[in-house]
């Protein structure tokens, strides 16, 4: 089969990776992919949001399925219009993508749903949203509805701190017109878990659960971030926890999506909080994680393709899905000043002798006119590495790691070091 894959970033090469080793996959190709993603397929030139473009490369050259993997196509209908034009793909369709296009319809589907999650009010009134705040009192959580590249969220430990962030979202039109809806709510405190979950529609089978680690420096410190590190499983995530959530989260939110009709497809990314009254929904993503795709699919036993087609065909219950049962580190090495400013252009080193005992998976990379990989974004590099246990994991993906140098690299030294001395139900 000729598969196409959208996307550019860690996850996207993760995903080829995958992919590539399948004996279906006869020809593999991806838009825009990345230096490293260049290895396993053909790069297209075309951006992940050109749906036209993308349509019209997929039928010039008779791709028999597309994989959508990033949020903004398929936010804008990616796998309808390809669908419409006769090709099979694998992601939601628009109205099922918009559970992460939208945390406004998110939360209202939780409530109507009986969906555990937090207390919130949506605003498109500045003052409103103001004296809401205000009687509320902090914490609080403000978020922009629509889609902020993970960044939409303040956590604020002050009133002042809350209006702050709704002024920049609401007036100063911080995230476009994605803030110009917000949804302020109840903070809640415990650990957060990652589950991704293959999707037809009607059946669901979850992938090992994950943690991210979002903030940009050691000890949890630091901005937000597109994700500094991911581990896989979760130690304290067991599998009475994973129980539980089937029955409150997983399988309400598959069947509230088809009783709306809007039968959600392709991957959904639950972002839990483990709270002291239960696990409840942070986030819903409509897509792989990233970076916890690296350290997830590094787990996969079966063929991801397979999968994939039987999640587009609704008969994902056939499906043969395995995972190893081992423990999976992916280590991100960014640009220095990412989240915030950063410079790009740097030559890469030690990438092959990393790959000895890692999978280096590409997230910002590109070859110069020299012919040679340097940095093209604020994560680079995810690192990732498995092993018998998590605390191996950790150790192989941190020693791959030390071969690979370039201007200004920036990563956390402690991933998954919490997650290590975690009991159940603690972080
Ligand atoms: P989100 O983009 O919705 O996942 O939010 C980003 C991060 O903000 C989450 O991973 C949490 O760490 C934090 N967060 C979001 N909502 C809440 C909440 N209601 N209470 C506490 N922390 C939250
Ligand atoms: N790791 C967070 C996300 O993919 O949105």
């Amino acid at each position: 089969m000729k598969v196409l894959v959208i996307g550019g970033g860690g996850r996207e090469h993760a995903i080829c990776w995958k992919l590539s080793q399948s004996p279906k996959v006869t020809e593999l190709y991806c838009a825009p992919g990345n230096a490293g993603i260049a290895r396993v397929a053909a790069c297209v030139p075309l951006k992940a949001t050109d749906v036209d473009g993308v349509v019209a490369w997929a039928k010039e050259h008779t791709m028999d399925f597309v994989v959508v993997a990033p949020d903004d196509p398929l936010a804008l209908g990616m796998v309808d219009a390809l669908e419409a034009a006769g090709i099979p793909a694998f992601g939601p369709r628009k109205n099922a993508a918009i559970i992460e296009a939208s945390k406004a319809f998110s939360k209202d589907l939780m409530k109507k749903y009986g969906i555990p999650t937090a207390k919130y009010k949506t605003f498109t009134d500045l003052a409103a949203a103001e004296a809401y705040v205000e009687q509320q009192g902090a914490p609080i959580v403000v978020k922009a509805d629509g889609l902020a590249l993970g960044k939409g969220v303040t956590v604020a430990e002050t009133v002042e701190e809350a209006k702050a962030a709704l002024r920049e979202m609401m007036a100063e039109g911080k995230f476009g017109v994605s803030g110009s809806t917000v949804v302020i709510e109840e903070r809640m405190t415990g650990p957060e878990v990652t589950v991704l979950a293959f999707t037809d529609g009607t059946y669901l089978v979850c992938m090992p659960s994950s943690r991210d680690h979002k903030r940009a420096y050691d000890g949890d410190r630091g901005p937000n971030t597109g994700g500094m590190g991911a581990i896989a499983p979760v130690p304290g995530f067991t599998d009475e926890l994973l129980q539980q959530c089937m029955g409150t989260i997983f399988l309400p939110t598959i069947a509230a999506m088809k009783a709306e009709g809007r039968p959600f497809q392709g991957v959904l990314y639950f972002g839990l909080m483990l709270t002291p009254d239960g696990p409840k929904v942070v986030e819903y993503n409509a897509r792989f994680g990233d970076p916890e795709t690296q350290a997830v699919l590094s787990l996969l036993d079966s063929d991801l393709l397979d999968i994939m087609l039987a999640c587009r065909n609704g008969a994902l219950h056939e499906a043969d899905v395995r995972w190893k049962d081992a423990a999976a580190c992916c280590l991100v090495l960014a640009s220095g000043g990412y989240p915030v400013a950063y410079q790009s252009g740097y030559p890469i080193s030690g990438l092959e002798e990393a790959g000895k005992s890692a999978v280096v998976f590409h997230a910002g990379t590109k070859r110069d006119e020299q012919d040679r990989i340097v940095t093209a974004g604020g994560r680079v590099l995810g690192v990732t590495a498995t092993g018998d246990t998590l605390g191996a994991a950790i150790d192989s993906a941190y020693k791959a790691a030390k071969h690979i140098s370039f201007t200004d690299m920036h990563f956390r030294t402690d991933i998954g070091q919490k997650s290590l001395t975690e009991t159940e139900g603690s972080d």
